[in-house]
Order: structure tokens, then sequence, then C-alpha cells
């Protein structure tokens, strides 16, 4: 691992397929697929007609056949399903997830991870964000079934992590604490037992790699600290300059002229005091060019994690017309990305690209009625009569209040969860896509021959290793 000086950022939603990570692993660099919502995931490429026949070929490799024959039963539509009609609803997960959709969860994560695996031997990561707590042990399960190498994961303190994967490895039973407001410690746990569940002696397991994303250097010593030796193999720090979500700045509710959070200087990172902990890191965040993975390593990392360099590549899982048009508009110079501190329902900033025709444009995101199928941002709370229930602030304006919460929370909040599936060509009939990218495209011009040309994910590696292999020489 420590010589792979690449890290290609793990991109949900479905930015980051596994035939981007394979293709990225197969390169020589580390691929990373996306591992969020893979139950919609799965469900939605079911019924597109699962082109290629690539999922219903990873599902028969799945070692529980009755479960993958009954996904295909159920979701599998010859063809696709008829323009303009919606996807079948996959029931949102709560503390007790159905059997079919924990089979779902296990079933499709095993599914990501086995296509980015297929035919080479290179390394394979999976990503995850903190955010989305319940769904992590099936998720998890399904990709060390498949084997994967990796996992990278932020948006959260990840310190519940390691002991899952070992968990798992050793044929055990993972457990996770869980955020629940209102609740007397305000955490309940859930676990699962694979073993019961398939009905047979689950095998031990390679245990992967576990690669946490921070944003500081406090978070990276707290992490080192708190975890015995081992638990970690590299972090990778992301600065607030990455596309996606990005950590909220030391100094709260201080914004500039556009709305968008203001870093100060108790947001730098100090890479001595990383360094100092001996563990392995990769920087990310507009640091996609030769010269920058050279001073990532002076820096003394072993390289960089880039995102939108490859999701704006011929290989990521975009839709093809919203890749050509934010490439268009940063070859020109004219894509703006904003930090949006209220869009995301998580309450992170979240860097959003003004693209004409998606949520980004305030015309469409009013005309959009608020609604959201796959409800993965949902976050439990404990009502006064004891009962678990889930909330979001992009849900429906009444929904939200009725649960007790402040309508101003929902200004500005946007359906990540409909917007993402959009922009990866899976959304339902007429949905906005949002597009998320980091603050610099500045790669484009050396990839790019002009406006309308494009780039594979090999042409982007290439070209971040370039210095690298002339001081080889
Ligand atoms: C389209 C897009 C989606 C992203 N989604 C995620 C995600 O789901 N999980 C995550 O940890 N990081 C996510 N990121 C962050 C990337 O993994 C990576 O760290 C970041 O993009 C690095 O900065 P760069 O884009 O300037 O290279 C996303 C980035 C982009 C551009």
């Amino acid at each position: 691992m420590n010589h792979l000086k690449i890290v290609q950022g793990g991109m949900g939603v479905y930015i980051s397929t596994p035939f981007l990570a394979k293709k990225c692993s197969q390169g020589g660099v580390l691929g990373t697929v996306s591992g969020v919502g893979a139950e919609h995931l799965l469900a939605r490429i079911l019924q597109s007609g699962d082109p290629g026949g690539q999922y219903r070929h990873a599902l028969a490799h799945f070692p529980f056949q009755e479960v993958a024959e009954r996904i295909i039963a159920k979701y599998f539509v010859e063809g696709g399903i008829l323009v303009g009609q919606r996807f079948k609803v996959v029931p949102a997960f709560n503390l007790q997830p159905s059997s079919d959709l924990i089979g779902l969860m296990v079933a499709a994560s095993y599914a990501l991870v086995w296509l980015a695996k297929e035919g080479h031997t290179r390394p394979i990561s999976v990503n995850y964000l903190e955010k989305i707590q319940i769904p992590l042990i099936y998720y998890i399960t399904g990709a060390m079934l498949a084997g994967v190498d990796f996992v990278t994961m932020g948006a959260g303190i990840t310190l519940q992590i390691p002991k899952v994967l070992d968990a798992i490895a050793s044929g055990g039973v993972p457990s996770y604490c869980i955020s629940v407001g209102g609740s007397r410690d305000g955490t309940e746990t859930i676990s699962f037992n694979p073993s019961s569940f398939f009905g047979m002696k689950f095998p031990e397991l390679k245990r992967p790699g576990f690669l946490p994303i921070v944003s500081t250097d406090t978070l990276a010593g707290i992490m080192a600290g708190k975890l015995s030796r081992g638990s970690i193999q590299g972090f990778v720090i992301e600065l607030p300059t990455a596309g996606g979500h990005n950590a909220p700045p030391r100094k709260k509710g201080i914004f500039d002229a556009d709305g968008q959070p203001i870093y100060g200087q108790k947001d730098e990172v100090n890479f001595e005091k990383i360094r100092d902990l001996g563990v392995p890191f990769w920087i990310g965040g507009s640091y996609a060019s030769p010269e920058l993975l050279a001073q990532a390593r002076a820096l003394g990392a072993v390289g960089i994690q880039a995102g939108s360099i490859f999701a704006l590549s011929e290989d990521s899982g975009m839709e093809p017309s919203l890749r050509r048009e934010i490439r268009r508009l940063g070859y020109r110079g004219e894509l703006v990305i904003r930090t949006d501190a209220q869009a995301s329902p998580t309450g992170f900033p979240f860097k959003v690209a003004s693209v004409s025709g998606t949520l980004s444009d305030s015309m469409v995101y009013d005309a959009r009625m608020r609604k959201c199928e796959p409800s993965m941002l949902r976050v439990p709370y404990r009502r006064e009569d004891d009962a678990i229930v889930f909330r979001c602030p992009s849900e429906p304006a009444h929904d939200y209040e009725r649960k007790g919460r402040k309508i101003q929370d929902i200004d500005g909040r946007k359906c990540l969860c409909c917007g993402l599936f959009a922009s990866a060509g899976l959304g339902n009939p007429g949905e906005p896509p949002i597009l998320t990218m980091g603050d610099d495209v500045n790669f484009l011009r050396h990839l790019m021959e002009n406006e309308n040309s494009s780039y594979r994910a090999t042409d982007a590696i290439a070209y971040l290793l370039q210095k690298q292999k002339q001081s080889a020489l």
C-alpha cells in the first residue's frame, strides 16, 4: 500500500463505480468503489435491465444463492423498465431491517466489490460514510465476503470501524452504536450475526486495511491514540477544497458574501503532527497535479487522494451529458463551485457545482416537490412515546414540522439522495441532479485538447504520475 502514490477517492452515489475502481487499480493506483446506497443501486440497475449482465454475473458468485435469486426475481426487468416509469421502492432501513433488506444490503455490497476485483489481483478499497450508520455492518460484511482490501471512510468519527472489521474477519458478530437523538445515552446498539442470518457457519475472512478520512491533525491524533496499534493502516487527510462533503470550519457561523463558510488558520492541518503519528497518509482536496503530488510527498505523505479528476473521466458513473458539461465549463474557466452550508441534510458543508438544469439552479430547486425514496440520510430519534422514528430536513416540510423540528431548519436543504442518484443516471423520471466537485478543476487544461474533448482514467493517472516518472529516470 505504501507504494501507491495515488488513492482514487470514493465518490457516491455511483460515481466511483466498480469499473472506475478496477481501471484505477489496474493502472497502479488504489481504486475505490463507492458502497453508499448499495441496496438502491443494485435494485435500480437490475430494473434498468442490468446492461451487459454484470450485476447478475456478480450475484451468480454470491455464496448464498437463495438470497441472490430472490433479489433477481424481485428487481430484474429484462430490457429495463419503461421510459417515464418510476423505480420500485426499496424499503428505507431502520434499526431492525427486514431480512429481505439485510440480504439486499449484503449482496449489493458484495456485487460492487466483486466487480471491482474481478480479473486482477491489485487492491481495491470501498468507501462509506459514518453519517449513514445503520447499513454499515451489513455493507461491510458483503464487501469482506468479496475480499475487499481496504475500507476508506469519513464524514464523522469512525472509531467503531476497526472492531467491526475484526469481528467479521473472525466469523463473529459485528455491532454498531447508532446515534439516536432523544435516547437516554444518545445511542442504540445494533448487531448482525451473519452465521445465523445465512444459516451456516460464516467463513473467516481477510481483515481489510482501514483508512479513516479526517480533516484535522487533532482527529488523526485522537484516533491513533484511542485505537490499538494495527487498527489503522493509513489516514486520508481531506482539506476543505475537496469535492463532496467537507468538515465544517472550527469557528462556526462565519460566512463570506456568497454565504460560504470561511475556513481560517485554526483549520490548517499541521502535517508535522500527522507525520509524527508514524502512520502513512495521503492528502486530498485540489491536489490533482504532478507538482502537488510532489508537494504532498515533501510534506511526508505517501501521496494524494484525488476525486474530481476521476469523476470527470469517461470511466466514472457520472451521467455522460453532465460530465461533458462540467468538463466544458471547467475547461473554459467558467465552472462555479460553491461550498454550500445549507444543501446537505447532514449539516456538513457540501460542494455544489453550478450547472443549469440541476438543483444548484434556484428555479429548479423551487420547482421540485420535496420527497425522498432512498431516505439514506434520515436520522433516528426517540419520540416522547418512546418509539424510534426518523427525520430528515430535506423531507416534506409538514412531515419535518410534525416531528417537532423548526421549519427554518429546512431552508435551502437539498435532497442529496434523489439528486445524487440522478447525477449517476439512476434517478426517477424528472428528478433533477445535483453535482459535486472539488474547488479546483485545473487538471482539465492538461487533459483536454479543447472544450469538447475528454479523457480516460488512465490518462488522468499518467498525468498525475508524469513528473514522478521523469524524476525516477
Ligand atoms: C463527485 C464526488 C463525490 C464524492 N463523494 C464522496 C463520498 O461519497 N465519500 C467520500 O468519502 N468522499 C467523497 N468525495 C471526496 C473524494 O473522495 C475525494 O476525497 C476528493 O474529491 C478529493 O478532492 P478533489 O476532488 O479535489 O481531488 C466526493 C468527491 C466528488 C468529486
